[in-house]
């Protein structure tokens, strides 16, 4: 399992969360979802999808995952920017990884912009890699990065 820092902890996604998510969603994201896709998504099968709550009950971070035959595709992981750098992110993608190991996946992608440096670092600490790009990918224009979690070989990926 995955550590949460003393205060927060994390559960399933469920539809009632989804307002808040995607206000949150609003606030991080120069492309977000709208709420309506969110539910098009909660609660789905072959979904992996988390929100954490600090001690007040607000949700604080998601991560929303789905799979795609045997690798999982993380879609969204977004933190408040009130609870930056505390490990919430990184706790998520740990519950991602030992999500896909349950379900024997052949390993987890995600798409992020290179512009996107934090995510980018984050990603590439906790042992994904770099394996292609998508042109023009985003709304403006932008390439995604296409980056890969290898769980078939974890003394290279770890
Ligand atoms: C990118 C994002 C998800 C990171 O979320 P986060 O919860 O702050 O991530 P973490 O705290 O796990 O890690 C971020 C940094 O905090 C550091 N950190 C982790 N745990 C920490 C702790 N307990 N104390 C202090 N710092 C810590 C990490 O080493 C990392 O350092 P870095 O900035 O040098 O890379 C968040 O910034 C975000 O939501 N951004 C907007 C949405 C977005 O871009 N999502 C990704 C799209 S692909």
């Amino acid at each position: 399992m995955a550590t949460f820092p003393p205060g927060f902890v994390a559960r399933p996604a469920v539809t009632a969360d989804i307002p808040a998510v995607a206000r949150l969603e609003a606030d991080v994201f120069v492309d977000p979802w709208p709420a309506h896709l969110y539910l098009q998504e909660v609660e789905q099968p072959l979904r992996y999808q988390r929100v954490v709550m600090n001690d007040s009950r607000a949700v604080v971070a998601y991560l929303f995952a789905c799979w795609q035959v045997d690798e999982l595709h993380v879609l969204k992981v977004a933190t408040h920017p009130l609870f930056e750098g505390r490990g919430l992110a990184t706790a998520l993608m740990e519950e991602a990884r030992a999500e896909a190991l349950r379900g024997n996946a052949r390993g987890l992608f995600l798409e992020v912009r290179p512009s996107n440096r934090r995510a980018v670092r984050l990603y590439q600490a906790i042992g994904y890699r770099v394996i292609g790009r998508r042109p023009g990918y985003y709304t403006n224009g932008e390439d995604a990065l296409v980056m890969f979690f290898d769980l078939s070989r974890p003394a290279e990926s770890a």
